[in-house]
């Protein structure tokens, strides 16, 4: 069975993935590369010596789900407190595409990320508590992460607007040669706490900037957050791929 997708618009776009509301599962989302910026541009942006690994490599679904996998496997169902769950392939008519766990708010909206609320909010005291619960699980779980980046973090609101969590939607699994897990777990978990101190830099920086007038970049707007009756489009200027 093949999905289509081009006949709707994507709800938001990263460097390399376009997000759709799975067509059959308003609790779930497909992502599809980019059509505009393919494995080849991107290894091709990545220069000597990263240009030499396999195709293969630079597939973010790929990686994705292989860590999703070896995370279920690894924390079971208490990963899925902070991180979004992952289902697997389907094909689509936009190529190959990774279902995951839509995060809306119980308002039914498709959630915010971290750098929206913040830009918009500033670091109020809950935001803080929420991001001091998310890195303290991080670093308990020793969670294998890249860097912890605002557009890849969202914040899922609960009845009355309240911050209920934040979960990562993006950027699990390591940039290493050598898998986390095999790393004694106080490095792991020092790696961890990298990773969430430098999280707080990048909101102290992004808070530094709220004076201006844009918002920073095109990362972490939503294109529309599928709710038709409160229709929210936001058209983020630039869209120069990045990665
Ligand atoms: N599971 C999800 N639930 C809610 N929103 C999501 C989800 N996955 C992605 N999004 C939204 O889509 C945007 C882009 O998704 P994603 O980060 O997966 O794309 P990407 O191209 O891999 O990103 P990057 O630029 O970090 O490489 C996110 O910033 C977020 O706003
Ligand atoms: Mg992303």
């Amino acid at each position: 069975m093949t999905l289509t997708l081009s006949d709707q618009a994507p709800f938001a776009q990263g460097g390399n993935r376009l997000c759709f509301v799975h067509p059959e599962d308003p609790g779930r989302c497909v992502k599809v590369r980019r059509p505009d910026f393919s494995l080849a541009d991107r290894r091709r942006k990545k220069g000597f010596p990263k240009n030499l690994k396999p195709l293969s490599s630079f597939d973010d679904n790929l990686e994705e789900a292989r860590v999703m996998a070896s995370l279920e496997h690894r924390y079971g169902d208490r990963a899925f407190r902070h991180i979004s769950r992952c289902f697997g392939f389907v094909d689509t008519d936009m190529g190959r595409g990774l279902v995951s766990e839509l995060i809306r708010d119980s308002d039914g909206a498709i959630a915010q990320t971290l750098k929206k609320v913040l830009w918009d909010e500033g670091f109020t005291d809950e935001c803080r508590s929420a991001v001091e619960t998310l890195s303290t699980f991080w670093e308990r779980e020793a969670i294998p992460s890249r860097d912890l980046l605002l557009h890849n973090i969202v914040v899922q609101r609960a009845d009355g607007g309240g911050i209920q969590r934040l979960v990562v939607i993006d950027g699990l699994g390591s940039a290493g040669l050598v898998p986390a897990h095999w790393l004694p777990i106080a490095a792991q978990r020092r790696k961890a706490a990298r990773k969430t101190s430098n999280l707080l830099q990048r909101i102290d920086t992004l808070i530094g900037q709220r004076g201006q007038e844009t918002f920073p970049g095109y990362h972490g707007l939503l294109l529309h957050d599928d709710r038709p009756e409160h229709p929210n489009q936001q058209h983020p200027g630039g869209s120069a791929p990045h990665d």
